[in-house]
Formats: structure tokens, sequence, C-alpha cells
């Protein structure tokens, strides 16, 4: 969506206050012997308190609210009775929707003890985000989000997986544009004042590609590699971008 008023933008951040505060409270119960199934649960627990709801699930029927995966599941986990482990590499992904206003914030996090390869990586792919989202303006390239992605993964000698975009939100939970996680050279469109998207880039230990693997929904990678994500989602300006998750 575009914001075009203040009313837009409050909406937006109501439930993107939503989103971060369900996975704040999830990631602050993540310990080993969970499961995903009762994280899930808690993250829920916050949206109803709030008067939100799951957008996955109202939207695509994803069977949970929130989208948990364990590595080597790279997105769309679906909470289950699989119990969280010390050492796991764990994403928790929240959309939501508030009174016709759709936000998307994600976070990987690391179950301790904590190993100096995932805690590179998650530093790594937060700040390819936090970099990113620097960069946006109205009038920018929407390929220099990609341009960056692939220059910090590669940097630290990790790769993107390139099949997974950033997209547009606000009035659903996917629209258009959507935006490659790689560099597209020619790729001719630009950010507009208003514009709401998400900036979440998927860095991998070797993975390139992540797609459904025995059941559905949950990605994976061929062979399994770790993967972690960062998401916010913004609001585009002339002078910069405004995060609202
Ligand atoms: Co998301
Ligand atoms: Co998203």
């Amino acid at each position: 969506m575009i914001v075009s008023s203040e009313a837009d933008l409050d909406g937006l951040k109501k439930s993107g206050r939503i989103v971060r505060l369900a996975i704040e409270t999830m990631a602050s119960a993540l310990e080993p012997g969970i499961t995903t199934l009762e994280l899930d649960q808690i993250g829920r627990n916050v949206l109803d308190k709030e008067g939100s709801v799951s957008a996955p699930e109202c939207v695509y029927d994803f069977p949970g609210a929130t989208c948990i995966s364990i590595n080597p599941v790279v997105a769309h986990g679906i909470p289950s009775d699989t119990i969280i482990k010390a050492g796991d590499l764990v994403n928790i992904d929240v959309s939501a929707h508030k009174d016709g206003f759709y936000t998307d914030a994600g976070a990987s996090f690391v179950v301790p003890p904590v190993s100096p390869l995932l805690h590179h990586l998650c530093s790594t792919t937060r700040k390819a985000r936090d970099r990113a989202i620097r960069r946006i303006k109205a009038g920018e390239l929407l390929n220099c989000v990609g341009r960056i992605f692939e220059k910090d993964a590669r940097k630290t000698g990790f790769t993107v997986i390139e099949n997974l975009a950033s997209h547009g939100v606000g009035r659903s939970i996917h629209e258009k544009p959507d935006i490659p996680g790689i560099y597209q050279k020619n790729d001719p469109r630009r950010f507009e004042d208003g514009q709401v998207v998400t900036i979440e880039p998927f860095i991998s230990t070797g993975g390139t590609f992540a797609d459904e693997g025995e059941g559905p929904w949950e990605l994976l990678t061929e062979p399994q590699y770790f993967t972690a994500q960062f998401e916010h989602t913004i609001v585009v300006t002339r002078r910069g971008s405004v995060i609202v998750t």
C-alpha cells in the first residue's frame, strides 16, 4: 500500500507494535524444552489480547498463528510438538492485521550455547537488513536492497537465498512489489514516497534456493544449510525509511 494520511501511518504503527510485541514475548520464552506449538500459543495470546489476527492463518490458512522455523527449515515452519533444544537456530516470523493494516516482521535466535558460526550468521543478516533500511528512500532503486544483501553475504563467505523476496505489505500480507534478495542490475523500479514494504534478507551458510520439502509449507535448502532471516516492515519517505515493527 501507499500511505496517504496520518491515519494510515498510525494504523500501520499500531499493527506493527503488536507484531513486535508478539515476537519479543515469544523470544523471551524461547528455551530448551518448549515446543513450537507452545511458543505459537504465546504469540497467539498476544495477538488476541491486542485485538489483532494472524495474517498467514486468515489469508493463507497457514496451520498456526506464527511461523516458527527450526533450522534446517528456512521459513514457514509449522507450530508442532517439536521440542526446542540447546544450540538450535530458530526463526520467529509474525504477520498480523489490526483494523485493516497488515505488518510483517521476523528474527532469528540461537538458543544458548551459541556457536560462533551461528552468531556470525545472525549478526550478518541483521546488519544487512538494517543497512538496506538505512539506504532506502523515495526515488532510490529497488535493486539497492539485493545489492546490499549480496554484498554483505559474500563479504562474510555466506550466500543469499535467491528465491525468497522482500515484498509490499499494508493492505494484505503480500503485495507488489517483490523485492529480490539478489542484485538485479537491469531492474529499473524505484521506491515511491509512502510505499509500505518489508525488508527481509535470508542469508545462509551455503544455500541459494529454498523450497518445500516433504510436507507443505516448510521451506528447506538442499543440501541443508543454516539460514537466518531478519525482517521489518517500513514506510518509505523522501527522507528515508520509517520502521513500523
Ligand atoms: Co514475515
Ligand atoms: Co515477509
